[in-house]
């Protein structure tokens, strides 16, 4: 018997004419009188196996006939170009082998209600748009480390759970730490500006927990964030440093995940015409054109999704909305010199509906005044301590800001719900699975 590779759908290419066997899951089966078919997918792709009843040994014919979706399956067979085959290529089949027997699978090719596929989670990632989705965030995760790798920032892994509040009290995950309590993070900013003096650009990219109690498209009580942090940066660089990458990451998935886009049927006319400079727009100026277009919104309020939703009717590219009021944003942004009513900070909102999807600022670099805000936001003095060393030992002017990764992959690839984007959404109501 001669040796058959054991290949993968993404490699068919490299052996075409050749006898190989693919281990992967029956999408889907059909026959039609003498000849079969049985779409598989291994994780790199999917490839149509044919079989010819009167070339195949009746066995081989009754699996195909028995055999249910989603069951494991080995196939064997000729590989041959097909232009109009999924991928360019088929499988004449000469042997078919069932590995492991799937149950009837609950997910249907028909439409099922948000709940029962989030119920679903383990198994609806299979589906194709779930797969298209994932993988774009997948690309997108890894251009942020090599956007930042190729700008000589160190990675600082930074704690899950910590002793500080990072931004407010409001959605905080408490547990019990020996006796103590310790929050789960809901950024590592903190960590990163003290890494900042040892390393001078510095990103964290992890998990971060809010405890908040809203229902929205936009919001996951788990979230994966990407915050870099550099020194000597004041806000302008910030919003500099933010419009270059978000440029970078769109292009990236554009390039590299153009197939994963056309399955998930985004139009990519508005993606395709992103890049510096991206219009900014001062939180003032912004309550303005609110009101002038009938909002009721008040200066020192912060905005909130519908005010967001107002603003980029007028915008394709994201928008930067700059300085807004102190009040409204977390303690460790830095009082704006010329108007200390507000912050020097920025939210960079996405277009097409997505809002918000990064919140940075410069950060008060001033210790009296840092204390001053910790105070008179209620938080504890104690757990800031260290916090506060950073303004005694060599303080410096530095800014930094923090990517929403669901957020910004609903963006790119055009979807709905930002749950979609994340392989185990954890939702108020949902911690399975
Ligand atoms: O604006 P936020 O709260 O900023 C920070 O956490 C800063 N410490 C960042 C920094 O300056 N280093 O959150 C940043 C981003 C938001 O713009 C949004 O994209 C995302 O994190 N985000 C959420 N994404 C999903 N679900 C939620 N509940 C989110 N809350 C924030
Ligand atoms: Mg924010």
């Amino acid at each position: 018997m001669t040796d058959i590779a054991l290949t993968e759908v993404r490699k068919l290419s490299e052996h075409v004419d050749d006898e190989v066997r693919i281990l992967g899951w029956v999408d889907t089966t059909r026959r039609h009188g003498k000849v079969g078919f049985v779409v598989v997918r291994d994780g790199t792709g999917l490839v149509q196996g044919v079989f010819v009843k009167s070339e195949l040994p009746g066995e081989v014919w009754s699996i195909l006939e028995g055999v249910t979706r989603e069951s494991t399956v080995a196939l064997t067979g000729l590989v041959k170009e097909e232009p109009r085959a999924p991928g360019g290529f088929e499988i004449g089949v000469t042997a078919f082998e069932v590995i492991g027997a799937a149950e009837e699978y609950p997910i249907q090719p028909k439409e099922h209600g948000v709940d029962f596929l989030l119920d679903h989670r383990h198994l609806w990632l299979r589906s194709s748009l779930q797969r298209a989705g994932l993988r774009v965030r997948a690309e997108v995760e890894q251009s942020v480390h090599d956007f930042f790798y190729e700008r000589d920032f160190v990675r600082i892994d930074t704690p899950i759970l910590t002793g500080a509040i990072g931004e407010h009290a409001g959605s905080l995950f408490e547990t019990d730490y020996f006796g103590v309590p310790a929050f789960l993070a809901q950024t590592g900013q903190l960590y990163v500006e003290a890494a900042c003096p040892a390393f001078r650009r510095v990103y964290c990219f992890g998990p971060t927990f809010r405890a908040e109690k809203s229902k929205t498209r936009r919001h996951l009580t788990e979230f994966w964030m990407v915050e870099p942090e550099v020194a000597f940066a004041d806000s302008a660089e910030n919003m500099r440093l933010q419009e270059d990458f978000i440029t970078y990451i769109v292009e990236r998935a554009l390039t590299r995940c153009s197939e994963e886009l056309k399955v998930l049927e985004r139009d990519t006319t508005k993606l395709e015409m992103v890049r510096p400079p991206f219009p900014r727009l001062s939180y003032t100026d912004a309550v303005a054109l609110l009101q002038a277009k009938g909002s009721e919104i008040e200066w020192g309020r912060d905005l909130a999704a519908p005010d967001e939703d107002v603003l980029m009717e007028d915008h394709d590219l994201p928008l930067f909305v700059h300085d807004y009021p102190k009040g409204a944003k977390a303690f460790y942004m830095k009082e704006n010199p010329e108007d200390p009513r507000t912050a020097l900070c920025n939210d960079l909102l996405a277009p097409e509906g997505y809002g918000e999807i990064i919140g940075g600022s410069q950060r008060e670099d001033d210790g009296d005044k840092l204390l001053a805000r910790i105070l008179e936001e209620g938080l504890p003095e104690e757990a800031y301590r260290w916090y506060l060393d950073l303004r005694r030992y060599g303080t410096f002017t530095h800014s930094g800001f923090g990517l929403g990764v669901e957020r910004t992959v609903a963006w790119i690839t055009g979807r709905h719900h930002i749950r979609e984007l994340i392989p185990f959404p954890r939702l108020m109501n949902r911690l399975y699975p």
